[in-house]
């Protein structure tokens, strides 16, 4: 069949979305499918229809791609695509919502407040960051890639960090940092793969941390005790689950030092580009990028 590559988009992760985008073309080019790039920022999405495309690889990060808008869409159109449907994209997407179920399914989650654009009084910072423990991150309750986030340990590093997360979403999530390496587990087929711990020497693990320094390190197999290992990826794979997540995903975890893992949000189109975690995992499994495209693609529906 004929598959459209959805790319790009207009979503602050673009760039991230063009690089995962051509990544899985190629895999598929070479894979012999009859593949073809679809911009949605630059093309209807009747076109899928009236150009006769089989169906759609969704590799749109972020806002109007993940987030169950292009699924919904599609639905419409009757066209099957990879991976998570129209609720789980909406919930994943939703950092505050994703906590909420967690932490109804006794799922262990940091402690937060969310803020909203026209209440938030910058008063309130002093009493919040004593409330969290005194350390937090400060995020746009719907980007990725950490687009929009900062850390901040006193009032006033707050109050500028809320105002700029605005600048992104409506809706900001401030919740107590957990010190701790950041580990993440990529989902597949309902099946957690190795797990991979980061490092790096920014101030977390952000977006040039992500795409465009070489120093951040990434340990995979990432170094857990096998019992531990295990936990995290039952963990990430509930967690994925609880979210109504499909076919694939990743779920990112923060480790604190006594041992406890804390879940910060799980991805249902992680980043496919060459400094991407999913395909990391996925070499640990043994599963090549090529492989790993294609299982994607047979799971479309
Ligand atoms: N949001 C980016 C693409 C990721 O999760 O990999
Ligand atoms: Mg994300």
């Amino acid at each position: 069949g004929k598959v459209a590559v959805l790319l790009g988009g207009e979503s602050a992760e673009r760039e991230v979305s063009l690089a995962s985008g051509y990544a899985v073309l190629e895999a598929l080019l070479d894979a012999g499918v009859n593949a073809h790039p679809f911009d949605p920022s630059e093309r209807s999405v009747y076109e899928l229809v009236s150009e006769k495309f089989d169906r759609a690889f969704i590799i749109l990060h972020g806002r109007g791609g993940e987030d169950g808008v292009m699924q919904g869409a599609l639905e419409q159109l009757g066209v099957p695509y990879t991976g998570t449907g129209v609720l789980g994209s909406a919930l994943a997407m939703d950092k505050v919502l994703s906590k909420l179920v967690w932490s109804a399914r006794n799922l262990p989650t940091a402690e937060y407040r969310v803020f909203d654009k026209q209440s938030f009084n910058a008063n309130e910072c002093e009493h919040i960051l004593k409330d969290l423990g005194g350390v937090v991150m400060v995020k746009p309750s719907h980007e990725g890639s950490s687009v929009g986030m900062a850390k901040a340990s006193d009032a006033k590093s707050l109050a500028s960090a809320i105002e700029n997360a605005f600048v992104y979403d409506d809706n900001v999530l401030v919740e107590a940092y957990i010190d701790g390496p950041e580990y993440t587990v990529a989902i597949l087929d309902g099946k957690a793969l190795p797990s991979i711990r980061m490092t790096s020497p920014h101030v977390f693990y952000d977006y040039d941390a992500k795409y465009k320094t070489d120093t951040t390190e990434y340990f995979c197999p990432s170094g857990l005790p096998l019992a531990q290992e295990s936990e995290l990826g039952r963990l990430a794979l509930t967690a994925f689950e609880a979210l109504s997540g499909k076919g694939w995903g990743r779920v990112d975890v923060m480790r604190h030092q006594d041992g406890t893992f804390y879940l910060l949000e799980s991805n249902t189109v992680p980043g496919m580009t060459k400094k991407s975690l999913v395909p990391k995992a996925a070499k640990q499994a043994d599963i090549s990028f090529q492989q790993l495209v294609l299982q994607i693609l047979a799971k479309s529906m």
